[in-house]
């Protein structure tokens, strides 16, 4: 480690260093240039603001990454009492704030947590799930097919995920719909509180919906796994799925849509072809993973990582963005097409449980709009293209596509035009960083849970 020519800081030095703010119009614009900045500063790891007033350590390096996920005795999950710290109004809280679910435990407790979630999800049959996401996007599809123009993030990609989601946990059609809302509500972020306890009444409703009505569903095998979590943890597993299961596939989905549509090397495949795809989806998991920054743990007792003292206590946030990028993992070689070694599902015990699902469902997702829409193209330079801000992830806030117009497809009627709950699809009627499910959209939605009998 002494002849690593890496800068290093010490604790008392670090102490007196600007903090770089993860927020902001240039952070948000190019977070890779912040990156890269802090690696040539500080070197494998950096101290950083998540939001005016929260202080982190922000990890940079492959090998710090691997450092910390794979030390779950010195860096806990729980965020106890840490968040009582901040400033209680902190956008951060809303994500960083402990929830009684595996995301925010630590050794026994999170492998039975964890455990739950991975049996309920292992019996999902990947075929079923297959069919499910194909047929839910061609009927997403068949909604836009005929205009020639549509917003692939909130009029596919959100809704996709959302309604599948829903499916999969066995949801009635009423209840799905407020899930979903309140999920949206609980993303948009105006009144957390509020939007919390309404979504915790809502799934406090499915979880006895399924009591009542038991299925081949998630929700049921969560329930079987009762005695082992409590209804607060039940909840807040199923909220967990929801969450980690839908914005990190869509970010995903419409990142690799992207790549296809600029990237002259993989254009050739854009007739859907599974190879193209794939590449598409690998680069985005290594150049710009969804989940850019999170892993978020703190040091039991100050931790000494690559010659910068960790604070105890203090967040230490996993840039696997930053990993993937670091040049002495990128130098070996690691981003040729086929290799895994990315870190954008995380390592450790935390490590995303069902990777091959996301992949299943990107996949799945960007093979259909491209058979469905020959000819998609971006309506505005990729450079133009909103991001939505966050620390913490890296996805669209909306995709803006033309392609030609289907004849093949008839319009829906004027009773089920799509003018999405805020107003026309046409203005935007939604903030960035908002989505909302279109009227349209619910309305087949519902036609297609009542043909399957619901
Ligand atoms: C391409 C899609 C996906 C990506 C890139 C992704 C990435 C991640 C990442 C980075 C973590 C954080 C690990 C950590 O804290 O160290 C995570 C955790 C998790 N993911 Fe995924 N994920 C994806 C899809 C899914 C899906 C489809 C589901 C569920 C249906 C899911 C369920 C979870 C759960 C439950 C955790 C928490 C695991 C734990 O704390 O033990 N993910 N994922």
């Amino acid at each position: 480690m002494t002849s690593d020519p890496r800068p290093r800081h010490s604790a008392r030095h670090s102490a007196r260093l600007p903090l770089t703010p993860l927020y902001g119009p240039s952070f948000t614009a190019a977070p890779e240039q912040t990156y890269d900045h802090l690696r040539a500063s500080f070197g494998d790891s950096a101290p950083v603001e998540l939001a005016p007033g929260v202080r982190a350590t922000l990890t940079l390096s492959y090998r710090a990454a691997l450092e910390v996920l794979r030390h779950p005795h010195a860096f806990r999950r729980d965020p106890r009492p840490w968040q009582y710290t901040v400033p209680q109004t902190s956008s951060v809280l809303g994500t960083m704030s402990y929830r009684p679910n595996a995301m925010f435990s630590d050794g026994a407790e999170h492998r039975r947590l964890r455990s739950a979630i991975t049996e309920a999800l292992k019996a999902v049959d990947q075929e079923v799930l297959s069919r499910e996401i194909t047929t839910v996007a061609d009927g997403l599809i068949g909604h836009i097919a005929h205009r020639g123009s549509a917003d692939l993030v909130n009029e596919y990609a959100l809704p996709l995920l959302m309604i599948v989601f829903t499916r999969m946990f066995g949801s009635s059609d009423a209840l799905a719909q407020r899930v979903m809302l309140g999920v949206q509500r609980l993303f948009d972020g105006d009144d957390p509180e509020g939007a919390a306890r309404a979504l915790d009444s809502v799934l406090a409703e499915l979880l006895d919906y399924k009591r009542r009505t038991p299925g081949d569903d998630v929700v049921t095998r969560l329930l079987a796994s009762h005695g082992q979590l409590s209804e607060e943890e039940l909840r807040q597993t199923v909220l967990l799925l929801m969450g980690t299961g839908s914005e990190p596939v869509a970010n995903l989905l419409t990142a690799a849509l992207v790549e296809l549509l600029t990237n002259p090397a993989l254009s050739e495949g854009l007739t859907g072809g599974t190879v193209a795809i794939r590449s598409a989806i690998h680069e985005i998991l290594w150049r710009r993973p969804p989940v850019s920054n999170y892993g978020i743990s703190y040091p039991v007792r100050p931790y000494l990582l690559f010659g910068r003292m960790l604070p105890a206590g203090e967040p230490v946030v996993i840039s696997f963005a930053a990993a993937n990028a670091d040049p002495a993992a990128t130098n070996r070689d690691f981003t040729h097409v086929g290799n895994r070694a990315h870190l954008a599902f995380s390592a450790g015990p935390h490590q995303c449980p069902v990777p091959q699902m996301g992949l299943l469902f990107a996949t799945t997702a960007i093979q259909r709009v491209l058979e469905q829409l020959p000819g998609l193209t971006l309506s505005c330079p990729v450079e133009r293209l909103p991001w939505r801000a966050s620390p913490f992830s890296r996805g669209l806030s909306e995709l803006p596509v033309a392609f030609p117009p289907r004849r093949d497809v008839s319009q829906p009627a004027a009773s089920s035009t799509p003018a999405d709950v805020n107003g026309s699809h046409r203005q935007r009627a939604v903030p960035p960083g908002r989505s909302r499910l279109p009227a349209a959209l619910w309305s087949w939605w519902r036609g297609h849970f009542h043909s399957k009998g619901d």
